[in-house]
């Protein structure tokens, strides 16, 4: 899976992109990111990247031509890429996009800066993507939620032990609550289920767990998780415990 972020600001990606399992990925040769100076790109001696808005208007606005130079130069090399905007005004993006994006063998996600894009750049791309409902300096860090997520989701990326299907998210739901060593923290005890060694016990305690915490902190996302027939009836008995309260 190749990258290719194109940022006036590629020092931002020195260091996040080393450490932990994305920079094992990439030494592995599991993932690539190639990050894409757009001033490259960009005219003149003073290879300008940005200019005021027609109409008037606060900030400055990236001009259309070096990100349009930036892309057909990628699409040169494979035309395949699928080419991606980072926008608080794109299509949210969450695990199934994640998933989605996967497939892809070359991404290109493309930073806008300032106040914004020229509006034109938008025909050149496949989709836009907001990472949440707030606005970054920048698309640069959006880019890095992205590469992070979906890299994790190439074969290969995660050890066995590390499994993506088990993370919240994967089957629709939260996870569930995660222990370790001591037994006992500060009278906290790790439950007892946990230690029984019984794995039929765990699963289905584990299940419950991530469908109750699914269930307190974001209901939204149980309209669409699949459920079985007695996963249905245990929330509907939970439903009808907050109805008494
Ligand atoms: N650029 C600025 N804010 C953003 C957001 N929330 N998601 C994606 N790109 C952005």
């Amino acid at each position: 899976m190749t990258f290719h972020v194109l940022t006036l600001f590629p020092e931002i990606f020195s260091s996040p992109l080393k450490g932990s399992i994305l920079g094992k990925a990439q030494e592995r040769g599991l993932v690539e990111v190639r990050v894409i100076n757009i001033r490259d790109y960009a005219e003149g001696r003073h290879r300008v990247a940005d200019d005021y808005p027609y109409g008037g208007g606060k900030g400055m606005i990236m001009k259309p031509e070096p990100i349009v130079r930036a892309i057909r130069a990628l699409l040169e090399g494979d035309p395949k890429t699928w080419v991606v905007l980072m926008t608080p005004q794109g299509v949210p993006f969450d695990q199934r996009v994640a998933r989605r994006l996967a497939a892809f063998g070359h991404i290109a996600l493309v930073c806008g800066r300032y106040e914004g894009v020229d509006e034109r750049v938008r025909s050149f791309v496949n989709e836009e993507l907001s990472i949440g409902d707030y606005v970054l300096s920048g698309g640069e860090f959006a880019a890095l939620v992205v590469i992070d997520a979906v890299s994790r989701l190439v074969p290969g990326v995660l050890g066995d032990a590390e499994a993506p299907e088990e993370d919240s998210f994967s089957g629709g739901l939260l996870e569930y609550p995660q222990y370790t060593r001591p037994p006992e923290f500060e009278g906290k005890r790790v439950p007892e289920v946990l230690l029984s060694g019984d794995h039929g016990r765990i699963r289905q305690w584990r299940r419950r767990q991530a469908l109750l915490r699914t269930w307190q902190r974001r209901p939204d996302l149980l309209e669409e998780a699949a459920l079985e027939e007695d996963e249905r009836r245990y929330l509907e008995g939970l439903r009808g415990e907050g109805d008494g309260l």
